[in-house]
């Protein structure tokens, strides 16, 4: 952290002056063990943080603008806190933007800021270096003016931010784990209550390893937002047909309404409605599989959320599907599958400790063999969630 803490004062030099009372923020990126797509649908989701993160160098500049330098994009932007954000310019500065505006919006009071932001989240790569950068500006922010704000609240803020400012309707699992995540435990998180448990995860004998296809679809978001409507459409549905019951959210429904549901809904909301309703019951089962030790017990679970993503959710892609298939036929492998919202990012697989070292080289070799592309690989393990390293003065 001091080299990056140091590269970040010398740039913060560079480009605005003095770096005395400097404010430092993180936030890290996140992996998700298993319940895709079921946030924005009120069920359970459960991620850990990792280890790489965004840290924001800050101080207050006396004025109405934010001067932004992202070292990662080795870009710079500029804009008044009295604008409402205009989309225009490096998608980066639509996160920084869209937060001040977002906290602006929830009457939180900002001054401006010159900050300088150092990332170590792979950009667009399904770790959500997107809440990392959301979540470490929305501590710098309220930092700065010196107000604090609840941190279930900076959450909603965040998600706001990415909903209205960044065109993306995402559910609020990445913002809420990289703000509450711990060192060696899940968040198991109740999207509907916004409530955690956090779930001891130990990993000596057994171990996460995230691989990434090093694949960017171009159709995500507007696919995700798609995905997000028919699971609207589903809940309408659903409540009409099971007419006795209140069907607020797909969360709302239990595997066993489901074959009451298959012969009423059209093939394609059917499949997505019955991807989220077992992915809800699969989140449960992994966190009890996860509190008892049992590798096997997850690993399966995680198959089968990858097999629901790939056929009933059809978010999955070829790379993820050869990634996952890799890792499936390697030895020490308890489970695997694609994690995030898909269409390309990364695959999470769970193998025993004494056979990661084969894995990652067979994974590495396998997948360039079959697709052409280079994957990165991280063993992953739970970190901690979101901090203010120091407050600027
Ligand atoms: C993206 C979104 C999350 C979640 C996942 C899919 O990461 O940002 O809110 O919906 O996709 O589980």
């Amino acid at each position: 952290m001091l080299d990056r803490e140091n590269a970040i004062r010398l740039k913060f030099r560079e480009l605005y002056g003095s770096d005395q009372g400097l404010g430092l923020t993180r936030a890290p990126g996140r992996v998700n063990i298993i319940g895709e797509h079921t946030d924005y649908n009120q069920g359970y989701v459960l991620p850990i943080a990792i280890a790489q993160d965004t840290v924001v160098g800050f101080k207050p500049n006396g004025s109405r603008r934010v001067n932004v330098h992202s070292m990662t994009m080795e870009e710079s932007a500029s804009f008044s806190l009295d604008e409402t954000p205009s989309g225009e310019g490096p998608r980066w500065v639509r996160y920084v933007a869209g937060v001040a505006a977002a906290l602006q919006d929830a009457r939180i009071e900002l001054a401006g800021i010159d900050m300088v932001i150092h990332s170590t989240v792979p950009v667009g790569g399904g770790l959500s270096s997107s809440a990392a950068l959301e979540v470490s500006c929305a501590l710098a922010f309220p930092s700065a003016a010196g107000v604090d704000v609840e941190r279930k609240k900076l959450a909603l803020i965040c998600q706001d931010a990415e909903n209205k400012y960044a065109g993306m309707r995402c559910g609020v699992m990445d913002q809420y784990v990289a703000l509450f995540g711990r060192e060696g435990a899940a968040v198991k998180l109740d999207c509907r209550s916004l409530e955690h448990e956090l779930v001891p995860l130990s990993t000596e004998t057994a171990k996460f390893v995230v691989c990434d296809t090093s694949i960017r679809h171009e159709l995500a978001s507007s696919e995700y937002n798609k995905r997000r409507q028919t699971c609207e459409r589903g809940v309408q549905e659903a409540s009409r047909i099971l007419s006795g019951e209140s069907v607020n959210a797909l969360r709302d429904l239990e595997p066993g309404d489901l074959s009451g549901l298959e012969t009423e809904l059209d093939p394609v909301t059917f499949k997505r409605v019955r991807h989220v309703v077992t992915e809800n019951a699969r989140v449960l089962e992994a966190a009890r599989a996860m509190k008892a030790e049992n590798y096997i017990a997850l690993g399966v679970l995680m198959d089968a959320s990858h097999e629901s993503l790939r056929d009933d959710y059809e978010v999955s892609c070829p790379e993820l599907d050869a990634m996952v298939e890799i890792a499936w036929s390697q030895p020490g492998v308890y489970g695997s599958r694609m994690t995030g919202g898909g269409f390309g990012g990364c695959t999470i697989t769970l193998v025993s400790s004494d056979h990661v070292d084969s894995l990652c080289k067979n994974v590495a070799l396998s997948y360039r063999e079959r697709t052409g592309n280079v994957p990165s690989i991280y063993v992953c393990a739970p970190e901690k969630g979101a901090e203010v390293i120091s407050p600027a003065f």
